[in-house]
């Protein structure tokens, strides 16, 4: 398994690009199912989770092409097998997001059930009952969800219990090819659930209300081919802007978007840091300060988001005074704190809520990524502590940071990939 090697106590100084996100890009590649023609999806990231989900749509006998600018063209109409196998579901839980559009589109579909996760119990009930409101009979069998649908799904009034962001996705993308209308109540409002929306109108889709909490659907008999360009990587832009923040350094990020990433910016400001902006950049500058330490409390869109939790819990170790942060999303996501802690940081954690008290430096030692968000966490404590920092699996980094290696290269970090 490889790991990394970094060497802190150094400012992060430079410009870096962002990759599209990751979480647009996988609704948009399920999405394509949908279509009757080709659809040519831009701005992928070149990630390890974007390979499972275009292996997933190979292994259904679905037809791809891919540049080498990382631009896929997805025939849908040349499927041959409704099945998401549990080989490939159990190493990527949003692989649930094919089961609306095959479903939808093909009127069948068997996915494997996602099991037990590192950051929370994260079932899918919500998925299911929408698409049975919608018409569809669903049984769970021998680990699978077995969906099937006589004749089109049928447009409802669906209520979400809680906000899920791939929940609102599979039922948003089902009820485009349902017969009349769906509306869906307390939906998520995530930039990636407008992306995916946004694609689908490119498809001709007929929606109203993304980005608000109440999404109406016209179904639609058919929907065609598009190009379509998946939106930036906020959490990637987020992650950089706090590793900037932590180490005392400057950094501007490009082909990225602030309107996106307001409760990010408004802590980072609080925590001292200058930022300025751009119509596609984003500018972090320390002028050498310690952050400050800040708190805050994680829940659906617009607040702040759970994937820049653990990274703001590494910038508040070696920040000036304590902070309090609260994680009210998933149940289990603080497995960093640990590791955090072998490298001398101050963290008591109480329920859902990790204080964080700041000390002066961390020192480097060995520490293990338990899933992707913790181990940027360890990256940036690597990137502050003083001596060696080695994170141990770091493939849970390569399926959600592109070249992070060589981006924080870029920026002047001492960081190396040891091959294992
Ligand atoms: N939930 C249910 N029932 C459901 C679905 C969700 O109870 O049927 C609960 C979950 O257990 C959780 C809460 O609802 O407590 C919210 O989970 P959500 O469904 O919104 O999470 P998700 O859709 O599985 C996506 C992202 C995650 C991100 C969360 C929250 C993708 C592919 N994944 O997951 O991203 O943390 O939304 O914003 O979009 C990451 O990129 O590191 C990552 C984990």
């Amino acid at each position: 398994m490889d790991k990394l090697l970094i060497g802190g106590s150094k400012p992060l100084n430079g410009d870096i690009r962002i990759s599209g996100a990751k979480n647009s890009a996988l609704p948009i590649l399920a999405a394509t199912l949908l279509a009757d023609e080709p659809v040519t999806i831009g701005n992928l990231p070149h990630l390890n989770d974007i390979t499972t989900m275009i292996e997933l749509l190979g292994r259904m006998g679905v037809e791809l092409m891919i540049d080498e600018k990382m631009c896929v063209e997805v025939h849908a109409n040349t499927i041959k097998h409704l099945t998401a196998p549990y080989e490939l579901v159990k190493t990527m839980r949003a692989s649930i997001l094919v089961l609306g559009p095959m479903l939808a589109h093909f009127g069948e579909a068997e996915v494997s059930l996602p099991g037990g996760c590192a950051i929370g119990s994260r079932p899918v009930d919500l998925h299911i009952r929408g698409l049975e409101a919608m018409g569809a009979d669903i049984l769970v069998e021998g680990g699978y969800i077995k969906a099937k649908t006589n004749g089109r799904l049928k447009g409802a009034h669906i209520y979400m219990d809680t906000v899920t962001v791939t929940g609102t996705e599979n039922l948003l993308m089902a009820a485009t090819l349902a017969d009349g209308k769906t509306v869906i109540e307390n939906a998520a409002r995530e930039p990636e659930v407008i992306d995916l929306a946004e694609c689908l109108i490119a498809m001709g889709a007929d929606i109203r209300g993304h980005g608000s909490s109440t999404i109406e659907i016209n179904g639609v008999p058919r929907l065609h081919g598009c190009r379509y360009n998946v939106l930036p990587d906020r959490v990637e832009t987020g992650t950089y802007l706090v590793a900037a923040a932590a180490t005392r350094g400057r950094v501007r990020v490009k082909d990225t978007r602030e309107d996106i990433l307001e409760a990010v910016l408004l802590k980072l400001d609080e925590a001292g840091a200058h930022i300025s902006t751009g119509p596609d950049w984003i500018e972090l500058d320390m002028k050498g300060a310690r952050p400050k330490a800040v708190s805050l409390r994680t829940a659906p869109y617009p607040a702040f988001p759970t994937d820049m939790q653990a990274q703001f819990v590494a910038m508040n170790t070696v920040a000036e005074g304590t902070g309090a942060i609260v994680e009210t999303v998933f149940e289990n996501r603080f497995m960093h704190v640990q590791e955090l802690r072998r490298m001398g940081a101050k963290i008591k954690l109480e329920g859902n809520t990790a204080i964080v008290e700041g000390v002066e430096s961390l020192t480097g030692a060995p520490v293990m990524a338990t899933d992707l968000r913790a181990s940027a966490s360890l990256v940036i404590a690597g990137l502050v502590a003083e001596g060696d920092t080695l994170v141990d699996r770091i493939y849970h980094i390569d399926r959600g940071y592109e070249c992070i290696e060589e981006k924080m290269q870029l920026l002047g970090a001492k960081i190396r990939r040891l091959p294992g």
